[in-house]
């Protein structure tokens, strides 16, 4: 995968992407991050990004030429998303990162000021995303969570092929409790259950625990699954326990 980066201030990425899983994966050539910064496409003699906003008002707006030429230069396959990082954007999730990776190129627009003029909106950008509901000095930290979020599920990235499908959000789930060495830590043991080498009790236990830390801090997360009677009763019953009215779960209303 290569994901395109405009951004005003490139030098914001270089410790992030450069470091354990992202830098092993680009060292392999599973993935590449070009950093394109977009006062190099403005064509004033000031090197003009941003400009007052017509009708008045506080702030500046970033100026279109400068983020069209950008995109422009990279000739980018037909396809390929364009993507402005924007606190307007729809919520970036675990379903969009997936469905992100299934695409060999990536162009990430990063904003600052106020905003973008309207018709990046409307004539270049194909999508726009947000990371949450908050607001950021500027695109560039957001445009890093994506990629990290993204780059998990290219082939090859995660080193062991197994850990991406069993983390949190995959199944739909929080994921439970894990212990490691040692087995008794201040006199606090590792549950009998993960030392009894039962793989099947193992994995009961790990499924149980996961739905149970689910309805405890995500119940919204719940409505999503398709849960077995035991399952929907079972988290009932873990919601209950906390005084929590029953979570939405699919069925669980007789
Ligand atoms: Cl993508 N950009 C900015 N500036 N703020 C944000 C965001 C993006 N996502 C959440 N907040």
């Amino acid at each position: 995968m290569r994901v395109d980066v405009l951004t005003l201030f490139p030098a914001m990425f270089s410790g992030p992407l450069q470091e354990s899983i992202l830098k092993r994966a680009q060292q392999r050539g599973l993935l590449t991050i070009v950093l394109h910064q977009i006062r190099d496409y403005a064509f004033d003699r000031h090197q003009l990004t941003d400009d007052t906003p017509y009708g008045g008002g506080v702030g500046m707006v970033m100026k279109p030429e400068p983020v069209f030429r950008a995109v422009e230069s990279l000739a980018l396959p037909e396809g390929t998303p364009i993507i402005l990082m924007t606190p307007q954007g729809r919520r970036f999730t675990h379903e969009v990162a997936q469905e992100l990776a299934r695409h060999e190129r990536l162009c990430l627009i990063c904003g600052h000021y106020e905003g973008f003029d309207e018709r990046i909106r409307e004539h270049l950008a194909t999508d726009e995303l947000s990371i949450g509901d908050y607001v950021l000095t500027g695109g560039e930290l957001a445009a890093m969570v994506v990629i990290d979020a993204v780059a998990r599920w290219v082939p090859g990235v995660l080193g062991d092929a197994a850990s991406a499908p069993s983390d949190s959000f995959a199944e739909g789930l929080l994921e439970g409790p894990q212990y490691t060495r040692p087995l008794s830590f201040r006199g606090w043991e590792v549950p009998e259950v993960l030392r009894s080498g039962h793989h099947a009790a193992i994995a009961a236990w790990r499924r149980r625990e996961a739905l149970r830390r689910t309805a405890l801090r995500r119940p919204d997360l719940l409505q999503r699954l398709d849960l077995s009677p035991e399952e929907a009763a079972f988290v009932r019953e873990v919601a209950a326990s906390q005084g929590e009215p029953d979570p939405p779960v699919q069925g669980s209303s007789e």
